[in-house]
């Protein structure tokens, strides 16, 4: 089978799942590793509109799945120096989506950006039927604030814009599925937001790109079209949130969410939430799902996150001095062939113990 096929097959099985959507992509790994005909019985069980979706634009659903893994592997990137690193390993990371901390509102917030990301995209480059650029819009013409119309120069939408409302639409009918029943309201108002928060960090940072038209570097026509952040850069956002992250708690309707301490303004429809405070993540636990911090590589003279204090817990680290092979000597052979070397190389390494 393809493996986007098999991909798509993965996603059914997740949407599915009435615990806990992501939760269970990663109980199983990778999609990719899940046997495609027990989740194609279970398909004839999907209902509704998303049984409706995975029929008729399975193309769509492959998408989604890609973004989801996109997603996480910015999770992975994001806080590859952090004592919680997003890492796959399937129990432990169950078990902190479980929870309501920061780092589920984090998974949360960058699955939901990587599904709208990655369909966006799709449509960009003609991978859909079902959308493509942008459609010139009759919003106004693209000409900046404080130039002149006399200027000579004609601004025209134009290109092939990041049509972001189409990926933002399906991220958010995927993602944002009905939940088991018995979940606590709270829970799923919680994450709904975060999902929304994410989508938000793509779909709120459009930016306008422009190229100048016109006879031997003259610049009478510009056309312009709206592109989306990269990927890092949603990450590196949406991490900012997570370490201002505002503590909530549920209002007595079961259906309202208030901040939590005084004088705190309440968190926008950007901020991450959350209701309970995270585990310290410095020893195994399989109740927290902390993988605990020994044997990580800690920078002995950093004082952020990744220094060894940190990163250790204050359990100190032991300087290892390891042998590398590594590429060198590459050399460029027309056309298309690099041939490199292996050379070893030595680096000191800080682990925790
Ligand atoms: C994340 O942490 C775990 C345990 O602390 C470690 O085994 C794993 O290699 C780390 N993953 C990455 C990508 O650094
Ligand atoms: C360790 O931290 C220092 C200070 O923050 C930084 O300059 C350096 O690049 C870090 N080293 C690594 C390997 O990340």
């Amino acid at each position: 089978m393809r493996p986007q096929a098999r991909s798509q097959l993965a996603l059914f099985f997740i949407l599915l799942c009435p615990v806990n959507i992501i939760g269970l992509w990663w109980a199983v790994g990778s999609p990719l590793v899940m046997d495609p005909n027990s989740i194609c019985r279970k398909t004839k069980r999907l209902a509704g509109r998303q049984a409706e979706l995975c029929q008729t634009q399975p193309e769509i659903v492959s998408e989604v799945a890609k973004g989801a893994r996109l997603g996480v592997r910015e999770c992975q990137f994001q806080f590859r120096f952090r004592r919680w690193n997003c890492s796959s390993h399937s129990k432990y990371f169950g078990k902190v989506l479980q929870q309501d901390i920061r780092e589920t509102a984090f998974v949360y917030a960058i699955t939901a950006a990587g599904v709208t990301h990655a369909v966006t995209q799709a449509c960009s480059m003609g991978e859909l039927l079902q959308c493509g650029c942008e459609s010139p819009r009759s919003r106004a013409p693209p000409r900046p604030a404080g130039t002149p119309p006399t200027d000579g120069v004609r601004w025209e939408w134009g290109g092939c814009g990041d049509d972001v409302e189409f990926g933002y639409e399906k991220s958010k009918q995927f993602m944002d599925a009905k939940r088991k029943k018995g979940k606590s309201d709270i829970r799923t108002l919680i994450d709904l937001h975060n999902n929304e928060a994410g989508r938000l960090a793509v779909k709120n940072y459009m930016r306008t790109e422009c190229k100048c038209h016109g006879l031997s570097g003259s610049c009478t026509l510009r056309t312009c079209w709206r592109k989306m952040p990269q990927l890092r850069e949603v990450g590196e956002r949406l991490l900012q949130r997570f370490n201002g992250a505002s503590k909530v708690m549920g209002g007595n309707d079961g259906n309202t969410l208030i901040p939590v301490g005084q004088n705190i303004k309440p968190p926008d429809k950007q901020d991450l939430i959350y209701t309970a405070e995270s585990p310290d993540f410095c020893l195994p636990n399989r109740k927290t799902g902390s993988l605990g911090t020994r044997g990580r590589p800690c920078n002995s003279t950093a004082l952020d996150v990744s220094g060894c204090d940190l990163l250790c817990c204050e359990r100190g680290h032991r300087d290892e001095t390891v042998e590398l092979e590594e590429n060198c000597l590459c050399r460029f052979h027309w056309c298309c062939v690099v041939q490199c070397k292996k050379c070893s190389v030595r680096k000191d390494l800080s682990l925790c113990l």
